[in-house]
């Protein structure tokens, strides 16, 4: 974000020139929304619309923040789905789980029981805490999301607001 920097006294062309050269894509996503005054974009929401289209918007305190990183930055090839996002978008969906993750201030502790501080699982069925509170659960072939087939189809046993169904 570049606002309250004070007057800007290159041309906006020299503007986005000296961005380009610091070669920050971010940035340069800030300065057109900052040109063509869009609102930034709600990272939440983003999460929602963007990261529940395919299976359940999973929830970010599940996952510490190197996961979601890695993550965020694997989108093209996104387990065998191209899951890509444009830069503004990863950007803001990418703040609001890494301001949210495990290990983060809003986060939940518990989450990383048993995880090296080396691990990092792209899925929370691979974290020792889901797999051991599921252990007894673990079919083969649960799930039936389209193409979801396995236990990452958390909504075949919990509702999406996060209960169980039988609760
Ligand atoms: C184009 C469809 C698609 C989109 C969009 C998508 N995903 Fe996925 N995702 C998948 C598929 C397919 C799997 C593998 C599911 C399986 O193993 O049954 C998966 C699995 C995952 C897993 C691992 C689940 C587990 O514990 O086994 C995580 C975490 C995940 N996605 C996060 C995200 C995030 C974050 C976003 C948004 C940035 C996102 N996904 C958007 C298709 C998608
Ligand atoms: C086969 C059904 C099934 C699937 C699929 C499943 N769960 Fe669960 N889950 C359960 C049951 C049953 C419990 C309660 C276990 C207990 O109390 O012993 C549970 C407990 C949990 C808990 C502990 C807190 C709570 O709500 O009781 C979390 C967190 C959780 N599941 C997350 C997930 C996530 C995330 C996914 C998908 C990646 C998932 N589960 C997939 C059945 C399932």
């Amino acid at each position: 974000m570049r606002r309250g920097r004070g007057p800007v006294r290159a041309s906006g062309i020299v503007a986005l020139a000296a961005a380009g050269v610091l070669g920050c894509a971010a940035d340069l996503a800030g300065l057109a929304r900052a040109a063509s005054n869009q609102p930034p974009i709600d990272g939440a929401k983003a999460w929602q619309t963007e990261c529940g289209a395919c299976h359940m918007a999973y929830p970010p305190q599940l996952l510490p923040e190197r996961s979601w990183r890695k993550l965020m930055l694997g989108l093209a090839n996104h387990f065998d789905e191209d899951a890509s996002l444009d830069a503004a978008t990863a950007g803001a969906v990418a703040g609001f789980l890494g301001s949210h993750a495990a290990d983060s201030v809003n986060g939940d502790p518990e989450f990383l029981r048993g995880l090296k501080p080396t691990d990092t699982p792209l899925r929370i069925t691979d974290t020792p805490i889901w797999r051991a509170i599921h252990r007894r659960l673990l079919t083969p072939g649960v799930g039936t999301g389209p193409g979801i087939r396995t236990a990452a189809n958390c909504t075949t046993c919990h509702r999406a607001g996060g209960g169980l169904e039988d609760d």
